[in-house]
């Protein structure tokens, strides 16, 4: 079309040309005008933008300052408050170590329960006392686990003056391995702030050893008291009796080979040396000849005894073994006054089978470590700590044993089923053992027999090898 324009029209197709161009080339500049407004425009934003921008900035960079300054204020004021609380802390670490030492260090068992009665720790005492782990314990009630009844089954009311009554209680105690303890309870509230009850304290003292002491010393006194009658009495007897000895004898010269007084004289004679042995075990039970000890062998002496007594025992249908097994045998001891301990078990055994029997005496060595075990031997004999070594004998007859009652008294003085028995034999027996640091136990079944056991402490090795 603008071809065909062009064709028919050229000069003012020319005119039209230039036109066209002068009005593009001032759109153009009126476009470039405008683009110019346009960058100027823009140029001032940038510029706005970037001094709001210069100014944000400035004032972040203040704001950033001010707060560096105040978190550095701050820090300091946390590590002043981190100090005072380090402090607070080993403070409170020191008292809490202080009363759990003080908790600790108590010789006495300490239980503390909620208000239940319900354990919640205890004190190493405690746990060695009754021989438990604090595991076992914690959570279990203190009734259940004392196996009685210390604290009130249900939390008490108030007493009229605002507190809880407080209790004791003696208790006998078996342990697992054995030993029974003697304990004394004593339980109080333990109030928090504001008199609130908050459960119990239990202190429990073992009173074993003190109780065994009190018991043995009433014993040993009624007994001295006794024995030194006895004793009077002894005296004052023996001197006639020395004198009816003697006219005795005299009699017995003038009479002749046959005579029939010749055996009431005899009689009289045996009557005299029977008073005599009592008088001398009562003699010897209440002043007793001191006791020397030195490095003894055990086997030769209860040897010696055995021997000594066979025939007698022989005469007796008692048939008298020994199997002295132990491979070390020397202790510390009295040999004279050990004889008399031999002799005198031999000789309750031999009585106790009056129609004949069986005696063994045996030996052999034992280390021992039951605690309960080691303390009937008491305090500093055993040279390893929990741990010692003894040599056993025992003395076993299949005699006419004993019933319990019986074995209970045996050991006291003047105690005797015998007729014509002192009573002394093992009063005096258990004297010696007890100087020897050893012990004695019986075990008995009525018309079964009998065996007693010794024990003895044995020398250390380096001393028994000589
Ligand atoms: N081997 C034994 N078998 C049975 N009973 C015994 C034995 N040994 C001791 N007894 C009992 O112990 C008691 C006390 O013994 P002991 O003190 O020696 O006094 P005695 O022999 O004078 O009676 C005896 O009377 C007896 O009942
Ligand atoms: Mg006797």
């Amino acid at each position: 079309m603008t071809s065909k324009t062009a064709q028919s029209k050229p000069e003012t197709g020319q005119q039209l040309g230039l036109q066209d161009l002068q009005a593009q080339v001032e759109t153009l500049q009126l476009e470039l005008a405008q683009k110019n407004l346009e960058m100027a425009q823009k140029d001032l934003l940038v510029h706005q933008g970037h001094q709001a921008f210069l100014e944000a900035a400035e004032k972040l960079q203040y704001s950033y300052k001010r707060l560096q300054k105040e978190v550095a204020g701050l820090n300091l004021e946390l590590d002043q408050k981190n100090k005072e609380l380090e402090r607070n802390l080993i403070e409170r670490d020191k008292v809490k170590n202080y009363l759990s030492n003080i908790f600790e260090s108590q010789a006495n068992g300490v239980f503390v329960t909620d208000l239940q009665g319900r354990v919640t720790s205890v004190n190493r005492s405690g746990l060695r006392m009754l021989g438990a782990k604090a595991q076992a314990l914690t959570g279990r009630h203190i009734n259940k686990v004392l196996r009685c009844k210390v604290v009130p089954a249900k939390a008490e009311p108030m007493t009229e003056s605002g507190g809880m009554a407080d209790f004791q209680q003696s208790i006998t105690f078996t342990r697992e391995d054995g030993e029974a303890l003697k304990l004394q309870a004593s339980g109080t509230v333990m109030n928090g702030e504001n008199q609130q009850p908050l459960g119990y304290i239990v202190n429990v003292h073992d009173v074993t050893k003190l109780k065994r002491l009190e018991e043995h010393a009433e014993r040993r006194n009624r007994f001295t008291a006794m024995g030194e009658m006895a004793a009077n009495i002894a005296h004052e007897i023996r001197n006639p009796l020395g004198s009816i000895e003697l006219f005795a004898s005299l009699v017995r010269k003038g009479l002749m080979e046959g005579d029939e007084r010749l055996e009431l004289v005899n009689h009289i004679s045996t009557g005299v040396a029977s008073m005599n042995h009592i008088i001398s075990n009562l003699l010897e039970y209440t002043k007793p000849r001191p006791v020397s000890l030195q490095k003894v062998n055990l086997h030769y002496h209860v040897s010696e005894v055995a021997e000594f007594t066979r025939f007698s025992a022989s005469q007796n249908q008692v048939d008298l073994k020994l199997g002295l097994k132990a491979k070390r045998f020397h202790i510390n001891g009295d040999p004279e006054h050990l004889k008399q301990v031999f002799h005198n078990l031999i000789l309750n055994a031999v009585q106790a089978m009056p129609e004949g029997g069986g005696l063994n005496i045996a030996s052999r060595v034992r280390t021992l470590t039951s605690p309960g075990l080691l303390r009937r031997f008491g305090d500093g004999v055993a040279e390893i700590p929990g741990r010692l070594e003894v040599v056993e004998l025992s003395f076993k007859d299949t005699g006419m044993g004993m019933p319990e009652e019986v074995q209970n008294q045996i050991f006291d003085p003047f105690y005797s089923t015998k007729a014509r028995g002192t009573g002394l034999g093992l009063a005096i027996v258990q004297n010696i053992i007890e100087s020897h640091h050893g012990i004695i136990d019986v075990e008995s079944r009525n018309h079964q027999g009998t065996t007693f056991v010794l024990m003895f402490p044995l020398l250390g090795k380096e001393r028994a090898g000589a």
